[in-house]
């Protein structure tokens, strides 16, 4: 075997390259023996510092062997040549978290359990992962449901702080300041902390689709940290709901020892969720069936008026089309389905519907309904939860209905 030319090695054909890394550069390929499709990570030894270094790195292979978690990238096998070193890993054909930036907070606290179940296992053998970043967090599959799989950890930690940050490919905007800059962390070793910081930069870019904050090169970077995030500004009440800026505001906290620790973060009502109203409203809205023409129009009118804030209206027109269809017989419904079937058809053209839901239409309702907070004049806020109010009472009662009142009800009270 020729090293570089050939498209083998081991027991492993060599197929397209998939990306390069920090540490290596990634390929799909097979194992030769069985056929099945894997990742295989090449790490050039010249990469590895120091005999200290490579001798960890065989001590975090020895780990990674161990795990098996579905939230982690599982690694096969390992061998050195004389040139690298290589990794065969689980095949995640999903892409990565950098295609999902803008998800929403519902889908983004979906990829944050995952995330911090995989990394629970992470600390329960010691590994803090220092580099984790949308690149790294992979998806199982393309489904909807695929897992997510955390990769390249282990190996950022071989490398000491100042050097991974001083010697990183682009700038480390995910990586924490204590890891980027000893200032921040008092002379004491990284603690689980530093993966903390990095969870809050994904989160931010996930929901929102930017980032928390820009430059072009470390020192800009410090600058920016020191400034802007210790105002908090960023955390604006347009982007985020009420629970999910408090939890952000806990983690966007320059020093370590006063951020929020990982035990408090998994505990964290964004993340433990108390359901909220929101995600309630779209499990209802998925089971409901109006019993009555009068329930059809009343739900139909709301979402009529729904449907002309938010982006894709379209499903919304269609779904009152079907919640009148059963009830034509009656001159009212047939009139608002004849009005609802015209938007529908004008609004159609407009927008790319066919890759959304109207679920998801709903929820970003919802979502607008229910953000606000102590900013927002409480008159305001007080209107948003009664819409969201009136669009819950609209539904059939259920257990499901009178929670979600009563947690809507209950925010109504609390504002004087
Ligand atoms: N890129 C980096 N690691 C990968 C993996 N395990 N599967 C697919 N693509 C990857």
């Amino acid at each position: 075997m020729v090293e570089g030319s050939c498209k083998q090695v081991s027991h492993y054909k060599i197929e397209e390259k998939l990306g390069e890394g920090q540490f290596g550069t990634v390929f799909a390929g097979k194992d030769l023996r069985n056929g099945e499709t894997r990742a295989i990570k090449m790490i050039n030894n010249s990469k590895l510092q120091s005999n200290q270094q490579k001798q960890a790195l065989h001590r975090e292979i020895q780990i990674m062997r161990n795990l098996n978690h579905k939230n982690i990238v599982k690694l096969f096998d390992d061998f050195e040549t004389i040139k690298n070193q290589y990794l065969i890993l689980e095949y995640c054909s999903g892409g990565d978290l950098s295609s999902k930036k803008g998800c929403g907070e519902h889908q983004t606290v979906k990829y944050l359990r995952q995330i911090i179940s995989g990394l629970k296992v992470l600390q329960s053998n010691q590994i803090i992962h220092r580099d984790l970043k949308p690149a790294n967090i992979l998806l199982s599959d393309s489904s909807p449901g695929a897992d997510v799989k955390l990769a390249d950890f282990g190996l950022s930690r071989q490398i000491n702080a100042e050097s991974l940050a001083k010697t990183y490919v682009g700038t480390p905007l995910y990586m924490a300041p204590e890891v980027m800059n000893v200032r921040y962390n008092k002379g004491e070793r990284y603690t689980d902390r530093a993966d903390i910081w990095s969870i809050g930069c994904i989160s931010y870019e996930l929901i929102t689709g930017t980032r928390p904050y820009k430059a072009d090169n470390l020192n800009e970077l410090l600058y920016v940290l020191k400034e802007t995030i210790s105002s908090k500004n960023f955390l604006t009440p347009e982007n985020f709901s009420p629970v999910c800026r408090d939890f952000l505001s806990k983690i966007f906290i320059l020093e370590p020892q006063n951020r929020i620790s990982f035990e408090e973060l998994c505990e964290h009502r964004f993340i433990s969720g108390e359901v909220s109203p929101i995600i309630e409203l779209e499990s209802l809205y998925q089971k409901f069936e109006p019993s009555s023409k009068e329930e059809a129009l009343e739900t139909a009118d709301v979402l009529y008026h729904l449907a002309k804030e938010v982006p894709h209206p379209f499903l919304f027109y269609l779904k009152n089309c079907m919640l009148l269809e059963s009830f034509l017989d009656d001159s009212q419904c047939a009139r608002a389905f004849k009005l609802n079937f015209a938007e529908a058809k004008k609004t159609k053209n407009k927008t790319d519907w066919e890759s959304t839901s109207t679920t998801r239409e709903i929820l970003e309702k919802a979502v607008q309904l229910c953000r606000s907070d102590a900013h927002v004049a409480p008159h305001l806020l007080k209107e948003n939860y009664r819409q969201a109010l009136a669009l819950v009472n609209s539904l059939p009662v259920s257990n499901h209905v009178l929670r979600l009142k009563e947690a809507i009800s209950k925010q109504i009270a609390s504002i004087m």
